[in-house]
């Protein structure tokens, strides 16, 4: 079983990648094998809806977002962090994640998604939730914790004062390894949920 792991701070080792580091130690004593992405000091471009991935099955431009999806299809789940700027996730992961799960034409259907977000002070909740959209419009379950899934800190050091926030990334770590693993077992018993034809519907009538 593999997790992929995004960064989408430009700091490789400030806060968000702290609460994501507390979540791979748990998964490394589960057995669950991790890859982590630092993608937040990349230039990455935003989603230009030029549409050729709906022919190609991948993004237009061939950068860290086609390497991602490779890795992604691969995991049985995602963990996505992101610092807070002005109330929202930043704008270079926004980029990322739009143009990865647009882009991307692997059936993500029970691959577990969940996020984490760090913050001096305000916008958790806000960002926890725009950054769970991504993974509930694409037939995700969403792992939870003891509460949002969010760590205060504007650096590392900080970070790691937070035992609250520490603690909810390894509840969240060990609550995502279940589901995981029992996705698994439910897979192999049931298999996956049936699928329909998709219905677009584009306007009201
Ligand atoms: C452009 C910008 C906007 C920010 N906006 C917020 C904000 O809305 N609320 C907040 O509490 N902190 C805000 N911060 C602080 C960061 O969220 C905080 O330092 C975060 O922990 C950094 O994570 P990192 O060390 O992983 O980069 C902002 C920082 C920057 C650079």
């Amino acid at each position: 079983m593999k997790v992929l792991l995004v960064n989408g701070s430009p700091h490789a080792k400030g806060s968000t990648y702290t609460a994501l580091h507390e979540m791979e130690k748990i998964f490394k004593e589960n057995g669950i094998e991790t890859e982590l992405m630092h993608v937040g000091k990349e230039a990455v471009r935003g989603c230009i809806a030029c549409g050729s991935c709906r022919k190609t099955g991948k993004c237009a431009f061939d950068d860290s977002v086609n390497a991602a999806a490779k890795v992604f299809e691969e995991c049985d789940g995602i963990v996505v962090g992101s610092p807070v700027y002005y109330a929202s996730a930043n704008a270079t992961l926004v980029a990322f994640l739009d143009r990865l799960f647009y882009s991307s034409g692997f059936d993500k259907t029970m691959k577990v998604g969940a996020c984490v977000v760090s913050a001096r002070r305000g916008g958790l909740s806000a960002t926890f939730d725009e950054l769970n959209k991504y993974f509930t419009i694409s037939g995700m379950p969403v792992a939870s914790s003891q509460y949002w899934n969010s760590i205060h800190g504007n650096n590392a050091r900080e970070a790691v004062q937070d035992g609250e926030g520490m603690q909810i990334m390894r509840t969240l770590a060990r609550n995502m390894t279940f589901l995981m693993k029992s996705i698994a077992l439910g897979r192999e018993a049931y298999g996956l949920p049936e699928k329909e034809e998709r219905v677009g519907t584009n306007f009201i009538r």
